[in-house]
């Protein structure tokens, strides 16, 4: 649909960017923190670890100094577990709760709204020796946590997000540290840890309701259009399974307290149904989120499946295989260009996918992750010419300006990543931020932080609110 008119960015539409606590602070054991399932995972050989990632947890008021001077509007940062119960649960750890109050206090004091990640990726790894998510007592620790945090920080943050991408965790954990305990049926246990997250996600978000009602609570997952490889029906009817199992089941279950059709009985085929407790349903049901936040990287194309192991296919990113015997068959789709690190760059993909989220949840979003992983390089006079980040976020931006005209109830965007990190399994010199962090993979050199030209685009965009 081209529109002659494009609609304006809202007065107060939340430009920002997003960070997670693991790839950015560091400080791994400092105060009292315990270690995470990232911690002791086994790190990617020839890449670095996260021990010191980009030091923002000594540094952060200088990172927030450069947000602000950007303009953010808002931050979206994850807390990690470990620094409050340093072992999921049992005591809470002063210094950990007051590391993110202080935190916190500075994004108030320069005027960037707070938008709180509970977990993204790094459980607490004395949880995963009694079983992790596969152990249903894990639900009540996620609930304990949750009620720390409204009760410490709920003065200030107003938007909390319960997991971040729990279907990537289920379906590509491998490759962030998340890993089945039942290595006989390791597809069924991990089904059953989705439930177990699904139901801890409800709980939290009942929670938050009733001790802050002013706040705003949703789920986080990542979310892709699934294209038919061609317009054959039975692509079509492939690409409808695949969204259900890749996309709808967590985005269903969060919002409507009912798994979908499609996914289930894909679940019943395989012989991966969660066992539920009496009363879980009702749990799922009563939860309602706020909002929708989701990440959005690039779309996926499948096809029939052939049923058998040519549905497998591997996109760019080795760690990533697409493709289920008897389901659907991972495709690639010749339309698209790739990034440094082979992801399909798909800007009206976004469009598509913000319709479609629109449309079945009819509930307002928010971009949680956009981005572009690539080598920047530190040039001449501490410069960073990084025009193809540029390009990417502008292209991206276009769509969800071409998509608030079709009528999408956006109130955000915050892309990945705030300032350069460490990627979940391709290192630090897979870079994202619109701040550069002087370091490389294992040469920690100064770790000055450096504006990059697109630190000057975002700044100029957001002051506009306008590209
Ligand atoms: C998202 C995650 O899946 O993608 C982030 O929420 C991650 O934690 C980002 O860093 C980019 O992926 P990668 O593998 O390039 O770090």
């Amino acid at each position: 649909m081209k529109h002659q008119k494009l609609k304006d960015f809202p007065k107060d539409f939340f430009w920002g960017a997003s960070t997670s606590a693991y790839q950015v602070e560091g400080a791994w054991n400092e105060d009292g923190k315990g270690v995470s399932v990232i911690d002791v995972a086994n790190h990617v050989e020839g890449v670095a670890d996260y021990k010191i990632a980009s030091d923002h947890y000594h540094r952060y008021q200088e990172d927030i100094a450069l947000f602000a001077e950007m303009g953010f509007k808002t931050y979206r940062f994850s807390i990690a577990w470990t620094r409050i119960y340093s072992n999921g649960d049992g005591e809470a750890n002063q210094k950990g709760i007051e590391f993110y109050d202080r935190l916190i206090n500075e994004l108030v004091s320069h005027g960037i709204e707070p938008i709180v990640t509970m977990y993204h990726f790094d459980l607490p790894n004395s949880l995963q020796e009694r079983g992790g998510w596969s152990n249903r007592k894990t639900v009540d620790a996620f609930e304990q946590y949750a009620k720390i945090l409204f009760t410490h920080y709920g003065d200030r943050v107003k938007y909390w997000l319960t997991i971040n991408e729990q279907n990537m965790i289920i379906l590509h954990g491998s490759s962030i540290g998340t890993e089945a305990t039942d290595l006989e049926n390791p597809q069924k246990d991990l089904y059953q840890q989705n439930h177990h997250m699904l139901v801890a996600q409800a709980k939290a978000m009942a929670l938050c309701h009733e001790m802050l009602p002013e706040a705003k609570i949703g789920p986080a997952p990542n979310v892709a259009p699934i294209y038919p490889a061609t317009s054959k029906p039975e692509d079509i009817l492939a690409a409808d399974t695949y969204a259900s199992i890749r996309n709808w089941l967590y985005l269903d279950v969060a919002v409507y307290g009912k798994y979908p059709a499609v996914a289930w009985s894909y679940l019943e085929e395989k012989g991966y149904t969660p066992t539920m407790e009496d009363g879980d349903m009702e749990i799922l049901k009563q939860a309602k989120p706020d909002f929708i936040a989701f990440n959005y990287y690039t779309s996926q194309t499948v096809a029939e499946s052939l049923g058998d192991e040519r549905d497998y296919s591997h996109t760019g990113d080795q760690h990533e295989t697409v493709g289920e015997p008897g389901f659907y068959r991972g495709s690639v789709n010749n339309n698209l260009q790739r990034t440094d690190f082979g992801w399909e760059i798909d800007p009206v993909g976004f469009r598509t996918v913000l319709r479609q989220v629109y449309d079945r949840y009819h509930l307002p979003l928010i971009v949680t992750e956009n981005g572009l992983g690539a080598y920047d390089k530190l040039e001449e006079n501490d410069t960073i010419n990084d025009d193809y980040r540029i390009e990417f976020l502008r292209k991206h931006i276009e769509q969800i300006q071409l998509a608030i005209t079709d009528g999408i109830e956006i109130f955000g965007y915050c892309p990945w990543s705030a300032i350069d990190l460490v990627s979940t399994h391709q290192g630090i010199n897979k870079r994202y931020g619109f701040i550069y962090v002087n370091r490389d993979e294992f040469d920690l050199k100064d770790m000055r932080r450096i504006r990059k030209k697109s630190f000057y685009w975002y700044q100029d965009l957001i002051q506009k609110n306008s590209l």
